[in-house]
C-alpha cells in the first residue's frame, strides 16, 4: 500500500552522526556561467557523495536541488528567481507524493543577493556564496532557512579537496583545478570583485597533490583555473612565493600529465617569464584566452582595465616572438557607456590586426553596485545590439578562418570521448579545437597525430595519421 500523507518521508536531511549511516539520496545540479562554477558544481558533488547523495539528471527524483549561479551578464537574478519558481512547483508535487526537497541557491548570484533570495522565493532552503561550499553538510542539516555568504578566514579548498574521493570517482581525460581565486582589479563593468572576492592563490603544494591524484585517476590534461588565474603568486614548494609560470613548470613534470592550459588572464600579469614559458614548456598549449574588452584607450581606460590598446597589441607581439603559433581568444564588452562609434571602430580595428582564433563577446550590462552602472552616458540597447551584430561577424569570420587554416595540417589530438555520430571519436587541437575522428573507442586518452581533412562550424574532422601504435607521441604542432 502506497502512503500518502503531509509530512515527507525523506526530509532526513539530519546529521549522519546521530541518525546511523546517511540513506541514499539523489542531488540534481545545474551550473550557470564560467569554468570556475562547473569546478566548484564538481567539488559539491563530490562533497555530498560522503552525505549519501548521487547525482541524477532528472530534477523530479532529485533530493536535494543546487542552482550553481552566475551572476556576471544579463538579468542573472531574474533568470533564478523564474527558474526557482518552477522547482517551487516541481517541490510541491514531490511533497504532495510525500517526498522531502531541498533547494539550494550556490554561486555568485547567492553571494550578490544573499537574503533577499529568502524573502522573495520561500522554497529556497540555503543560500551559499562561492567561499562557504565546504559547510553544505552542515548547512543542510539545519531545519531553518540558511544563508552562508561571509568571506571566511579559512580555505575552503582545505575541506573541498580532502573531500574528494578522487580514487573511486570515474574522470575523464580532461580535468579543471582551481589554483587562484578573486579579483581585485575592479575593472568598472565587473562583478567579481565583491561576489568572489579579494584575489587568493592555493599553496603550489595542495595544487601539485590534486594534480598528481587526478593524473593517477587518468587525467591528462589540466587546465588551471582562476578569475586573475597569471596574477597566481601562491606559495611554493620551497616557501617562497611561486608565479603561474613556476607553477606550470613543476605541473608538467608529473608522470602522466601531458598538456596543460589556464584561464582567465589579465593582461598586466602576463609577465615575462610566463611568456617564456609559452616558447620553453612543450606541455603549455598554444592557446590563450587574454580579454582585452574594448579597443579605445578611452573607454578600457573608463573602464579601468589599467592598460591601453598599445600595451595589449604590443604584448601579443611579445607573446607571438615567443610562440609562433599561439591562438588567442578574447573576451569583449560593446556598447560601454560613454562608448562612441569611433571607439566602437577602433575595437574591430584591433580585432583586424590580432586575428583571434576564437571569442566571446558582449553587450555591456550594468550590474548593480559596480561603477559602471552610475556612468551617466549609458548606450542605447539597440545601438548596443547593432555593434554587437558587427562585432560577431567579424570574429566568427577569424574563427572560421583560423579553422580552415587548419585543413592540411598534423595536428597532435587529445581524445576524450565518444564523437557525435557511431564510430566518431573526438579529442582536441593544441589550440582547443574539437576534432572528429573515425576510430576506435579504445583510443581515447591518447594523444595521436590527426591530418586535417575539413573543417565544419563547430569541429574539425580529421583522420589518423599514423597507425594506432603512434600513442604517446610529442606533440606535433601546426
Ligand atoms: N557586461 C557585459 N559583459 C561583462 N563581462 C563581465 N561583466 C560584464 C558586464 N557587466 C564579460 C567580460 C568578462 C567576461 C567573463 O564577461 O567580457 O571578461
Ligand atoms: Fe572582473 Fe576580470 Fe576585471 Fe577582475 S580583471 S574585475 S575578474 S573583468
Amino acid at each position: 500500500m502506497t502512503e500518502l500523507s503531509d509530512s515527507p518521508r525523506r526530509a532526513d536531511f539530519a546529521d549522519p552522526e546521530t541518525s546511523g549511516p546517511p540513506a541514499r539520496r539523489k542531488l540534481f545540479i545545474k551550473s550557470y556561467g564560467c569554468q570556475m562554477n562547473a569546478y566548484d558544481a564538481q567539488r559539491m558533488t563530490d562533497l555530498l557523495a560522503p552525505e549519501g547523495f548521487d547525482e541524477t539528471e532528472r530534477l523530479n527524483e532529485a533530493d536535494l536541488v543546487i542552482l550553481n549561479t552566475c551572476h556576471i551578464r544579463e538579468k542573472a537574478a531574474e533568470k533564478i528567481f523564474s527558474e526557482l519558481g518552477k522547482l517551487r512547483a516541481a517541490k510541491k508535487a514531490r511533497r504532495a507524493a510525500g517526498l522531502a526537497t531541498k533547494i539550494v541557491v550556490a554561486g555568485c548570484v547567492a553571494q550578490a543577493e544573499g537574503t533577499e533570495i529568502l524573502g522573495r522565493e520561500r522554497a529556497v532552503d540555503v543560500v551559499v556564496g562561492p567561499q562557504n561550499y565546504h559547510r553544505l553538510p552542515q548547512l543542510l542539516r539545519r531545519a531553518d532557512a540558511v544563508v552562508d555568504t561571509e568571506f571566511p578566514i579559512e580555505d575552503k579548498f582545505d575541506h573541498l579537496v580532502k573531500a574528494t574521493p578522487s580514487q573511486t570517482r570515474q574522470r575523464g581525460v580532461t580535468a579543471f583545478v582551481t589554483v587562484q581565486e578573486g579579483c581585485d582589479k575592479f575593472c568598472t563593468f565587473c562583478v567579481v570583485p565583491y561576489t568572489r572576492g579579494a584575489e587568493y592563490s592555493r599553496p603550489a603544494a595542495k595544487i601539485l597533490a590534486e594534480v598528481e591524484e587526478l593524473a593517477a585517476a587518468g587525467v591528462k590534461e589540466v587546465t588551471l583555473l582562476g578569475q586573475n588565474v597569471n596574477a597566481y603568486h601562491g606559495e611554493g614548494l620551497d616557501g617562497r612565493s611561486w608565479s603561474l609560470a613556476k607553477l606550470c613548470a613543476r605541473l608538467a613534470e608529473v608522470p602522466g600529465i601531458i598538456r596543460l592550459r589556464y584561464t582567465t588572464s589579465h593582461p598586466n600579469d602576463m609577465d615575462d617569464e610566463l611568456i617564456a614559458a609559452h616558447r620553453d614548456l612543450p606541455a603549455l598549449m598554444p592557446y590563450l584566452h587574454l580579454p582585452v574588452q574594448a579597443g579605445s584607450d578611452r573607454v578600457l581606460a573608463a573602464m579601468h582595465r589599467k592598460h591601453g590598446r598599445g600595451a595589449y597589441l604590443d604584448l601579443v607581439g611579445r607573446l607571438r616572438d615567443a610562440c609562433p603559433d599561439l591562438a588567442l581568444s578574447s573576451d569583449f564588452i560593446v556598447g560601454f557607456p560613454g562608448e562612441t562609434e569611433a571607439d566602437f571602430a577602433t575595437t574591430l580595428d584591433l580585432v583586424r590586426n590580432v586575428e583571434f582564433a576564437s571569442a566571446f563577446s558582449f553587450k555591456y550590462s550594468p550590474r548593480p553596485g559596480t561603477p559602471g552602472a552610475e556612468f551617466p552616458d549609458q548606450i542605447d540597447e539597440g545601438i548596443k545590439r547593432e555593434r554587437l551584430a558587427r562585432l560577431q561577424d567579424l570574429l566568427e569570420e577569424q574563427r572560421q578562418a583560423f579553422n580552415r587554416k587548419m585543413i592540411g595540417k598534423t595536428l597532435a589530438v587529445l581524445f576524450e570521448k565518444k564523437g557525435r555520430h557511431l564510430g566518431q571519436i573526438v579529442g582536441r587541437s593544441p589550440y582547443l579545437q574539437a576534432v572528429q575522428v573515425t576510430a576506435s573507442e579504445h583510443l581515447i586518452g591518447t594523444l595521436l597525430p590527426v591530418e586535417i581533412v575539413a573543417a565544419g562550424a563547430n569541429s574539425l574532422f580529421g583522420r589518423l595519421a599514423r597507425p594506432e601504435a603512434g600513442a604517446g607521441i610529442e606533440e606535433v604542432r601546426a
